[in-house]
Protein backbone atom coordinates (compact mmCIF):
# COMPACT_ATOMS: atom_id res chain seq x y z
CA UNK A 1 0.00 0.00 0.00
CA UNK A 2 1.07 3.70 -0.67
CA UNK A 3 1.84 6.32 1.56
CA UNK A 4 -2.07 7.48 1.10
CA UNK A 5 -3.17 4.17 1.50
CA UNK A 6 -3.39 3.06 -2.04
CA UNK A 7 -1.97 0.13 -3.43
CA UNK A 8 0.99 1.26 -5.21
CA UNK A 9 2.17 0.30 -9.05
CA UNK A 10 5.34 -1.92 -8.61
CA UNK A 11 7.18 -4.15 -11.09
CA UNK A 12 10.69 -5.58 -9.53
CA UNK A 13 11.98 -6.89 -13.11
CA UNK A 14 15.12 -5.75 -14.38
CA UNK A 15 14.75 -4.52 -18.09
CA UNK A 16 17.30 -6.64 -19.67
CA UNK A 17 16.94 -4.26 -23.11
CA UNK A 18 18.16 -1.35 -20.98
CA UNK A 19 14.40 0.47 -20.88
CA UNK A 20 13.04 1.34 -17.30
CA UNK A 21 10.60 0.03 -16.05
CA UNK A 22 7.75 1.48 -13.18
CA UNK A 23 8.10 -0.29 -9.82
CA UNK A 24 11.92 -1.55 -9.03
CA UNK A 25 13.47 -3.55 -6.42
CA UNK A 26 15.14 -0.58 -4.49
CA UNK A 27 11.96 1.30 -4.67
CA UNK A 28 12.99 3.88 -7.04
CA UNK A 29 10.56 4.23 -9.29
CA UNK A 30 7.52 3.10 -6.95
CA UNK A 31 5.44 5.66 -7.06
CA UNK A 32 1.59 5.81 -5.86
CA UNK A 33 -1.02 6.17 -8.47
CA UNK A 34 -4.46 7.74 -8.29
CA UNK A 35 -6.95 5.44 -6.75
CA UNK A 36 -8.69 4.21 -10.18
CA UNK A 37 -4.89 3.07 -11.61
CA UNK A 38 -3.82 1.10 -8.49
CA UNK A 39 -4.54 -2.43 -10.12
CA UNK A 40 -2.58 -1.86 -12.80
CA UNK A 41 0.98 -3.19 -13.06
CA UNK A 42 2.84 -0.98 -15.12
CA UNK A 43 6.19 -1.41 -16.90
CA UNK A 44 6.80 1.30 -19.21
CA UNK A 45 10.25 1.31 -21.55
CA UNK A 46 11.48 4.53 -21.58
CA UNK A 47 10.83 4.97 -24.99
CA UNK A 48 8.59 3.38 -27.98
CA UNK A 49 10.48 2.13 -31.21
CA UNK A 50 9.07 -0.28 -33.70
CA UNK A 51 8.85 -4.12 -32.48
CA UNK A 52 10.19 -5.49 -35.39
CA UNK A 53 12.47 -8.04 -34.73
CA UNK A 54 12.74 -7.45 -31.24
CA UNK A 55 13.04 -11.53 -29.38
CA UNK A 56 10.16 -11.59 -26.65
CA UNK A 57 10.89 -10.75 -23.44
CA UNK A 58 7.95 -11.75 -21.15
CA UNK A 59 8.00 -10.25 -17.60
CA UNK A 60 5.09 -10.54 -14.69
CA UNK A 61 1.67 -9.05 -14.84
CA UNK A 62 0.08 -9.65 -11.34
CA UNK A 63 -2.54 -7.13 -11.58
CA UNK A 64 -4.92 -7.51 -7.64
CA UNK A 65 -7.88 -9.49 -8.28
CA UNK A 66 -10.71 -7.53 -7.26
CA UNK A 67 -13.25 -8.54 -5.00
CA UNK A 68 -16.30 -9.35 -5.78
CA UNK A 69 -18.65 -7.11 -3.95
CA UNK A 70 -16.29 -4.18 -5.39
CA UNK A 71 -16.28 -5.16 -8.77
CA UNK A 72 -20.10 -5.84 -9.16
CA UNK A 73 -20.72 -1.97 -7.71
CA UNK A 74 -18.00 -0.56 -9.78
CA UNK A 75 -19.16 -2.34 -12.75
CA UNK A 76 -22.45 -1.08 -12.72
CA UNK A 77 -21.98 2.21 -11.59
CA UNK A 78 -19.32 2.73 -14.70
CA UNK A 79 -22.64 1.08 -16.97
CA UNK A 80 -24.89 3.72 -15.68
CA UNK A 81 -22.11 6.78 -15.94
CA UNK A 82 -21.46 5.50 -19.69
CA UNK A 83 -25.46 4.88 -20.23
CA UNK A 84 -24.95 8.89 -19.57
CA UNK A 85 -22.67 9.61 -22.50
CA UNK A 86 -24.13 11.59 -25.48
CA UNK A 87 -22.69 12.88 -28.70
CA UNK A 88 -23.10 16.78 -28.16
CA UNK A 89 -22.93 19.07 -31.03
CA UNK A 90 -23.60 22.56 -29.30
CA UNK A 91 -21.08 23.47 -26.92
CA UNK A 92 -20.29 25.99 -24.33
CA UNK A 93 -17.29 28.33 -24.74
CA UNK A 94 -16.20 27.79 -21.19
CA UNK A 95 -12.55 27.05 -21.06
CA UNK A 96 -11.74 23.64 -20.74
CA UNK A 97 -8.44 22.19 -18.23
CA UNK A 98 -6.22 21.32 -20.62
CA UNK A 99 -5.16 18.39 -18.08
CA UNK A 100 -8.50 16.91 -18.78
CA UNK A 101 -8.22 16.15 -22.58
CA UNK A 102 -3.75 15.44 -22.11
CA UNK A 103 -5.11 12.30 -19.58
CA UNK A 104 -7.90 11.53 -22.18
CA UNK A 105 -5.11 11.31 -25.38
CA UNK A 106 -3.19 9.67 -22.48
CA UNK A 107 -6.25 7.30 -21.83
CA UNK A 108 -6.36 6.50 -25.59
CA UNK A 109 -2.50 5.80 -26.18
CA UNK A 110 -3.08 2.60 -23.86
CA UNK A 111 -4.99 1.14 -26.16
CA UNK A 112 -4.81 -1.98 -27.50
CA UNK A 113 -3.02 -2.17 -31.20
CA UNK A 114 -2.45 -4.59 -33.42
CA UNK A 115 0.99 -5.69 -33.17
CA UNK A 116 1.50 -3.13 -30.72
CA UNK A 117 1.85 -0.72 -33.50
CA UNK A 118 -0.47 2.37 -31.97
CA UNK A 119 -1.00 3.60 -35.33
CA UNK A 120 -2.33 6.91 -34.15
CA UNK A 121 -1.54 10.59 -34.33
CA UNK A 122 -3.83 13.06 -31.71
CA UNK A 123 -3.67 16.79 -32.96
CA UNK A 124 -5.03 18.98 -30.42
CA UNK A 125 -5.91 22.59 -32.51
CA UNK A 126 -6.45 25.76 -29.92
CA UNK A 127 -5.47 27.80 -32.37
CA UNK A 128 -8.89 29.66 -33.06
CA UNK A 129 -7.65 30.77 -37.17
CA UNK A 130 -6.74 27.09 -37.72
CA UNK A 131 -10.26 26.06 -36.29
CA UNK A 132 -11.76 28.48 -38.38
CA UNK A 133 -9.77 27.04 -41.70
CA UNK A 134 -10.76 23.90 -40.72
CA UNK A 135 -15.07 24.99 -39.90
CA UNK A 136 -14.56 26.53 -43.60
CA UNK A 137 -13.24 23.45 -45.45
CA UNK A 138 -15.46 20.73 -43.39
CA UNK A 139 -18.84 23.02 -44.09
CA UNK A 140 -17.84 23.14 -47.85
CA UNK A 141 -17.93 19.04 -48.15
CA UNK A 142 -20.32 19.07 -45.97
CA UNK A 143 -22.40 21.41 -48.18
CA UNK A 144 -22.10 18.80 -51.23
CA UNK A 145 -22.90 15.71 -48.92
CA UNK A 146 -25.76 17.46 -47.69
CA UNK A 147 -26.94 18.21 -50.85
CA UNK A 148 -27.16 15.09 -52.33
CA UNK A 149 -23.50 13.39 -52.39
CA UNK A 150 -24.45 11.39 -49.62
CA UNK A 151 -28.01 9.98 -51.00
CA UNK A 152 -31.15 9.29 -49.98
CA UNK A 153 -30.41 6.28 -48.07
CA UNK A 154 -27.75 8.11 -45.62
CA UNK A 155 -29.92 11.31 -45.83
CA UNK A 156 -32.66 9.76 -44.41
CA UNK A 157 -30.66 7.65 -41.61
CA UNK A 158 -29.14 11.12 -40.56
CA UNK A 159 -32.45 12.89 -40.55
CA UNK A 160 -33.26 12.15 -36.92
CA UNK A 161 -30.05 13.30 -36.15
CA UNK A 162 -30.99 17.02 -37.04
CA UNK A 163 -27.32 17.68 -38.23
CA UNK A 164 -26.85 19.73 -40.95
CA UNK A 165 -23.68 21.15 -43.32
CA UNK A 166 -23.46 23.48 -40.34
CA UNK A 167 -20.73 22.73 -38.30
CA UNK A 168 -20.39 25.32 -35.66
CA UNK A 169 -19.07 23.00 -32.76
CA UNK A 170 -15.85 23.40 -34.98
CA UNK A 171 -14.89 26.78 -33.56
CA UNK A 172 -16.96 26.92 -30.70
CA UNK A 173 -15.39 24.17 -28.36
CA UNK A 174 -12.62 24.99 -26.94
CA UNK A 175 -10.51 22.10 -27.89
CA UNK A 176 -10.55 20.55 -31.12
CA UNK A 177 -8.80 17.18 -31.53
CA UNK A 178 -8.28 15.46 -34.90
CA UNK A 179 -7.49 12.19 -34.79
CA UNK A 180 -5.27 10.60 -37.43
CA UNK A 181 -4.81 7.43 -38.48
CA UNK A 182 -1.26 6.32 -39.53
CA UNK A 183 -1.61 3.87 -42.53
CA UNK A 184 1.77 2.58 -42.28
CA UNK A 185 4.99 3.42 -40.30
CA UNK A 186 7.50 5.80 -41.41
CA UNK A 187 10.97 5.68 -40.05
CA UNK A 188 12.45 9.29 -39.92
CA UNK A 189 15.14 7.75 -42.43
CA UNK A 190 12.20 8.18 -44.92
CA UNK A 191 11.47 4.13 -44.65
CA UNK A 192 8.25 2.49 -44.52
CA UNK A 193 6.79 -0.45 -42.60
CA UNK A 194 3.28 -1.99 -42.75
CA UNK A 195 0.50 -1.43 -40.16
CA UNK A 196 -2.25 -4.48 -39.24
CA UNK A 197 -5.35 -3.52 -38.36
CA UNK A 198 -5.18 0.33 -37.65
CA UNK A 199 -9.03 0.91 -38.59
CA UNK A 200 -9.29 -1.29 -35.54
CA UNK A 201 -6.77 0.03 -33.54
CA UNK A 202 -7.58 3.70 -33.74
CA UNK A 203 -11.45 2.84 -33.45
CA UNK A 204 -10.68 1.32 -30.24
CA UNK A 205 -8.42 4.53 -29.13
CA UNK A 206 -10.76 6.66 -29.93
CA UNK A 207 -13.31 5.05 -27.76
CA UNK A 208 -11.15 4.92 -25.15
CA UNK A 209 -10.19 8.39 -25.45
CA UNK A 210 -14.31 9.54 -25.35
CA UNK A 211 -14.80 7.38 -22.34
CA UNK A 212 -12.01 9.44 -20.65
CA UNK A 213 -13.49 12.28 -21.58
CA UNK A 214 -16.89 11.87 -20.58
CA UNK A 215 -15.69 10.70 -16.88
CA UNK A 216 -13.82 13.76 -16.59
CA UNK A 217 -17.56 15.68 -17.26
CA UNK A 218 -16.52 16.69 -20.78
CA UNK A 219 -18.74 16.25 -23.79
CA UNK A 220 -17.69 15.37 -27.16
CA UNK A 221 -18.28 15.02 -30.91
CA UNK A 222 -17.06 12.34 -33.43
CA UNK A 223 -17.42 13.86 -36.44
CA UNK A 224 -16.37 13.00 -39.97
CA UNK A 225 -16.76 15.13 -42.28
CA UNK A 226 -16.31 13.32 -45.64
CA UNK A 227 -13.94 13.50 -47.46
CA UNK A 228 -11.33 14.48 -44.64
CA UNK A 229 -8.28 14.59 -47.11
CA UNK A 230 -8.37 18.67 -46.48
CA UNK A 231 -7.13 18.05 -42.66
CA UNK A 232 -3.61 16.37 -43.51
CA UNK A 233 -3.10 19.50 -46.09
CA UNK A 234 -4.71 22.28 -43.07
CA UNK A 235 -2.62 20.81 -40.47
CA UNK A 236 0.47 19.82 -42.29
CA UNK A 237 0.64 15.63 -41.48
CA UNK A 238 3.06 13.49 -43.12
CA UNK A 239 2.19 11.46 -46.39
CA UNK A 240 1.07 8.78 -43.83
CA UNK A 241 -1.34 9.82 -41.79
CA UNK A 242 -4.90 10.23 -42.78
CA UNK A 243 -7.48 11.94 -40.74
CA UNK A 244 -10.19 9.39 -38.94
CA UNK A 245 -12.44 11.48 -36.70
CA UNK A 246 -12.31 15.30 -35.74
CA UNK A 247 -13.25 15.47 -31.95
CA UNK A 248 -14.43 18.81 -31.17
CA UNK A 249 -14.32 18.82 -27.13
CA UNK A 250 -15.81 21.14 -23.87
CA UNK A 251 -18.72 21.21 -21.89
CA UNK A 252 -22.28 21.02 -23.29
CA UNK A 253 -24.04 24.60 -24.28
CA UNK A 254 -26.14 25.87 -21.59
CA UNK A 255 -29.07 25.17 -23.67
CA UNK A 256 -27.86 22.16 -25.41
CA UNK A 257 -30.27 19.78 -27.14
CA UNK A 258 -29.71 16.71 -28.22
CA UNK A 259 -31.45 13.68 -30.55
CA UNK A 260 -33.98 11.87 -28.11
CA UNK A 261 -32.36 8.12 -28.90
CA UNK A 262 -33.20 4.73 -27.88
CA UNK A 263 -29.82 1.86 -27.86
CA UNK A 264 -30.58 -1.03 -28.57
CA UNK A 265 -31.65 -3.62 -26.27
CA UNK A 266 -29.18 -6.16 -24.53
CA UNK A 267 -31.36 -8.44 -26.42
CA UNK A 268 -30.49 -7.39 -29.47
CA UNK A 269 -26.68 -7.51 -29.31
CA UNK A 270 -26.23 -10.25 -27.23
CA UNK A 271 -25.97 -13.94 -28.29
CA UNK A 272 -25.14 -15.99 -25.80
CA UNK A 273 -23.66 -19.49 -26.32
CA UNK A 274 -23.69 -20.87 -22.71
CA UNK A 275 -21.85 -23.92 -21.43
CA UNK A 276 -24.40 -25.96 -20.03
CA UNK A 277 -24.40 -29.90 -20.60
CA UNK A 278 -27.10 -29.96 -23.45
CA UNK A 279 -25.61 -27.62 -25.91
CA UNK A 280 -22.17 -28.68 -25.09
CA UNK A 281 -23.29 -32.03 -26.53
CA UNK A 282 -25.31 -30.28 -29.37
CA UNK A 283 -22.37 -28.78 -30.61
CA UNK A 284 -20.11 -32.03 -30.13
CA UNK A 285 -22.48 -34.00 -32.21
CA UNK A 286 -22.24 -31.15 -34.74
CA UNK A 287 -25.95 -30.45 -34.38
CA UNK A 288 -25.83 -26.62 -33.62
CA UNK A 289 -22.83 -24.00 -33.75
C1 LIG B 1 -17.66 6.67 -36.64
C2 LIG B 1 -18.64 7.74 -36.26
C3 LIG B 1 -18.83 8.81 -37.09
C4 LIG B 1 -19.71 9.84 -36.74
N1 LIG B 1 -19.82 10.93 -37.54
C5 LIG B 1 -20.60 11.96 -37.15
C6 LIG B 1 -20.62 13.16 -37.91
O1 LIG B 1 -19.92 13.30 -38.91
N2 LIG B 1 -21.43 14.17 -37.50
C7 LIG B 1 -22.19 14.06 -36.37
O2 LIG B 1 -22.89 15.01 -36.04
N3 LIG B 1 -22.17 12.93 -35.61
C8 LIG B 1 -21.38 11.89 -35.97
N4 LIG B 1 -21.31 10.77 -35.18
C9 LIG B 1 -22.08 10.69 -33.93
C10 LIG B 1 -23.27 9.75 -34.06
O3 LIG B 1 -24.27 10.36 -34.84
C11 LIG B 1 -23.77 9.41 -32.65
O4 LIG B 1 -22.79 8.71 -31.97
C12 LIG B 1 -25.05 8.58 -32.70
O5 LIG B 1 -26.09 9.32 -33.26
C13 LIG B 1 -25.46 8.06 -31.32
O6 LIG B 1 -25.65 9.13 -30.43
P1 LIG B 1 -24.91 9.17 -29.02
O7 LIG B 1 -23.42 9.21 -29.31
O8 LIG B 1 -25.42 10.42 -28.37
O9 LIG B 1 -25.26 7.93 -28.26
C14 LIG B 1 -20.44 9.75 -35.53
C15 LIG B 1 -20.24 8.65 -34.69
C16 LIG B 1 -19.35 7.66 -35.04
C17 LIG B 1 -19.10 6.50 -34.09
Amino acid sequence: MGADGGAVARASVPDARGGRVSGGVDGNFVAPLPAESTRLTLHTMTTWTPLHNQPYHPIPYHPNRIPLAEALAESAAFRRRMDERRTVRMFSPDPVPEQLVLDAIAVANTAPSGAHQQPWTFVLVEDPQVRARIREAAEAEERISYRGRLGEEWLSALRPLGTDEHKPHLTDAPYLLVVFQQRFGLRPDGTTYKHYYGDESVGIAVGMLLTALHLAGLAALTHTPSPMKFLTEVLGRPRNEKAFAVIPIGYPAADAVVPDLVRKSMDQVLVRIRSDATHQAAVVSGLTG
